[in-house]
């Protein structure tokens, strides 16, 4: 089976002392989890190295950053590069956010660049795709997200890509309570593998997590996993919220 994964997206929130505090929680509720399944905290960049001491050595749970630069290292102040990441031992790394891409101008060749320095740096990128509203409404959502992989991930080997996850999602659904149905999920991470196989095969595609993102919440969790191509979610605003995040980690296929 897949991985099937739980990824928390902290984005801007929580005092080091919240975080701590967080984190604690949902470790002490001592989740049974199968070895196909994880957790990954995407922390703010000043909290990596406490959190992924809290995690441990626990082989389920991991720590992720929220973002690296494009470029192998220089004179980009305030920056923080995938080799500094790996150097702390952090092995998962957010790619492509939509708020990254709006408000960061962030582009397809820039992410392009982003996936090279985390793969060059053995960090597992998770690549995030999605469409605005506009676009779901014009019923070209499946043209954008194909656009979007092409750009910034198809120049990768087989190999390379057996190693990401992506995360759809849809800009519409991010913190605004709206989530797609378990239809419209289904059926646009059907077709992010069909997009991955008409490249790689089939093979390569069978091999990638998918994760929803967009209001998962614990009330909904389960059904959206459930659908056969959603591998799990990347989860805002209810990973915040320790037994919010403890129930959709146990809804995990
Ligand atoms: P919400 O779960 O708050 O909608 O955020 C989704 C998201 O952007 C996760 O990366």
């Amino acid at each position: 089976m897949r991985n099937q994964i739980a990824a928390a997206n902290w984005k801007m929130n929580l005092t080091y002392q919240q975080a701590e505090k967080l984190l604690d929680e949902i470790l002490k509720a001592q989740i049974e989890l199968s070895t196909h399944q994880q957790v990954i905290f995407a922390v703010p960049a000043p909290y990596l190295t406490m959190a992924k001491s809290e995690v441990g050595r626990d082989k389920n749970f991991f720590i992720a950053a929220q973002n690296c630069h494009h470029k192998k290292s220089g004179a980009f102040t305030g920056e923080i590069s995938a080799e500094m990441l790996q150097s702390l031992g952090i092995k998962y790394c957010v790619i492509g956010h939509s708020e990254r891409r709006e408000y960061f101008q962030e582009t397809h060749a820039m992410l392009a660049d982003k996936m090279d320095q985390c793969l060059e740096n053995f960090i597992t990128p998770i690549f995030c795709c999605g469409e605005p509203l506009s676009i779901r409404e014009s019923g070209t959502q499946n043209e954008y997200v194909a656009q979007q992989l092409k750009d910034s991930l198809f120049h990768l080997s087989a190999a390379q890509v057996q190693s990401i996850i992506i995360a759809y999602e849809p800009i519409w659904a991010i913190g605004t309570g709206k989530t797609a149905t378990t239809e419209q999920a289904q059926e646009i991470h059907a077709f992010l593998r069909s997009v991955i196989s008409s490249q790689y095969g089939q093979d390569t595609a069978d091999t990638i997590p998918i994760l929803y993102g967009g209001s998962v919440k614990a009330g909904n969790a389960a059904e959206l996993f459930a659908c056969p191509d959603v591998d799990g979610g990347l989860v805002g605003g209810a990973s915040l919220v320790a037994q919010d995040f403890i129930t959709i980690i146990k809804a995990l296929k």
